[in-house]
């Protein structure tokens, strides 16, 4: 039964999830685009959760779903709440709905507009290249083979972060580890894990004393140092901000790189197609983002008033819980959805979200994957996995995406 008397239990935490996602996706969506589901963990805590593309795009875009949490809650309820010392989710634009979104996200948006990532194209190239070297010189010295994701994809995303936010290289190992865990840790069910919420804000309060007496060319000194009083952010924000962008931009990108270069991999046509075509890089960074996004589930949505999706009828204060993983493979939407085919045209995708909470990093993602795969195919043109890829695995935590490792022979 489909409404919400009976919820259909999905074990969307489990260690496996990943490795068989579009299974449970494919029964649930033929089932209905909309289901009331809920956590074997969390009995009578159901929630809508959307597979099917049209209705997953119509939930992004209806601003009677708010990503406020609290977004319900009387001031009374709120005051009660503060006193009893109840922890509130970090105050962020992914957490926030207008006017606060839009003022929350417009102090941050410059930096990642499609000028300001063009800017940055030659710092990536250059570190994409001088990664490579050194992990060539680390399989040279070794047995031959590197992990892709800890040697070019993960120390790329963060180094273009670095550049953008202005944190010290120094600092690189310790966010790498960080931000590894916080990506296993959180889901959108359960919140950050607070050791790791800790440890990120002793990161950004030092990153904000910093910037406060050393400004540079970077997004954190103009936050600190805004030109106007009304674009300046309380600390509180401050520290949310610069939280999310390290939780949301450094695991995502380096996920899909790594996605990216195993699809390509196992599809050695494509692979070759993309090494005597670089053009054919962006097409790959969109198929790759349709086939196995970073992003697995959006943020948690609250009703505001009653609303229709997918033909079920949503009630005020209702949760709902977008998939775009699985919008992306619904083939009421796309032809053979479970092909990957970087030449296939059109192939749009909710990989980045949609509304007015679209991925405000997608321009710089899209780039910088790219300019990875062209590094990759150009520099390792015979790149081989290491290890067989049906003995990969994804890391477990449901939000997102990522592979634990991946082995490969330059
Ligand atoms: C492949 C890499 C990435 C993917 C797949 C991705 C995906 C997403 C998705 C799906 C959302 C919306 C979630 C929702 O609607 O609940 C989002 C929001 C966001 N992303 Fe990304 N992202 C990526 C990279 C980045 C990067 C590099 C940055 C910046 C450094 C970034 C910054 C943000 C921010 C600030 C938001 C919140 C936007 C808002 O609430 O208005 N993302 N991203």
């Amino acid at each position: 039964m489909l409404d919400k008397s009976r919820p259909i239990v999905v074990d969307l935490l489990a260690d496996d999830f990943h490795e068989r996602a579009h299974t449970v996706y494919d029964e649930l969506r033929a089932q209905s685009p909309v289901v009331f589901a809920e956590l074997p963990e969390q009995p009578g805590r159901g929630f809508w959760m959307i597979t099917g593309y049209a209705a997953a795009d119509a939930a992004l875009r209806d601003n009677r779903l708010a990503n406020n949490p609290r977004a319900l809650l009387s001031e009374k309820q709120l005051a009660a709440r503060a006193r009893a010392q109840i922890p509130e989710p970090p105050h962020t634009m992914l957490l926030a709905d207008p006017p606060e979104h839009t003022r929350l996200r417009r102090a941050a948006q410059q930096a990642f507009t499609s000028r300001s990532v063009t800017a940055l194209r030659p710092t990536m190239i250059r570190h994409a290249g001088h990664l490579l070297d050194e992990a060539e010189q680390a399989a040279r010295n070794g047995d031959g083979t590197v992990d892709l994701l800890h040697a070019y994809a993960y120390p790329l995303s963060l180094t273009v972060l670095g550049e953008i936010l202005g944190f010290p290289d120094t600092w690189h190992t310790g966010l790498h580890d960080l931000a590894v865990r916080a990506a296993t840790a959180s889901t959108p069910l359960s919140g950050p894990d607070p050791a790791l919420r800790e440890l990120l804000e002793n990161y950004t309060r030092d990153l904000v004393l910093l910037k406060r007496d050393t400004p540079g060319d970077d997004l954190v000194s103009r936050l600190v140092h805004p030109r106007s009083g009304k674009d300046a952010l309380s600390d509180g924000e401050l520290m949310a901000m610069i939280g999310l962008l390290v939780a949301a931009g450094f695991e995502t990108s380096a996920s899909l790189i790594a996605s990216a270069t195993l699809s390509l991999l196992t599809h050695p046509a494509q692979w070759a197609a993309l090494r005597d075509n670089p053009d054919l890089a962006a097409p790959a960074v969109e198929e790759t983002m349709r086939y196995w996004g970073p992003v697995e589930s959006a943020t948690m949505r609250l009703a505001l008033a009653p609303l229709e999706l997918g033909s079920r009828r949503i009630e005020r204060g209702d949760r709902v819980l977008v998939f775009p993983a699985a919008a992306n493979r619904d083939p009421a939407h796309i032809t053979d959805p479970h092909r990957f085919d970087i030449h296939r045209r059109p192939r749009p995708h909710l990989g980045f979200s949609g509304g007015i909470h679209n991925c405000m990093g997608a321009a710089l993602a899209r780039t910088e994957v790219a300019i990875a795969l062209t590094t990759l195919t150009t520099r390792w043109p015979g790149l081989s996995t290491a290890v067989p890829p049906a003995e990969l695995r994804w890391r477990p935590g449901m939000g997102l995406r990522g592979l634990r490792r991946l082995p490969v022979r330059p």
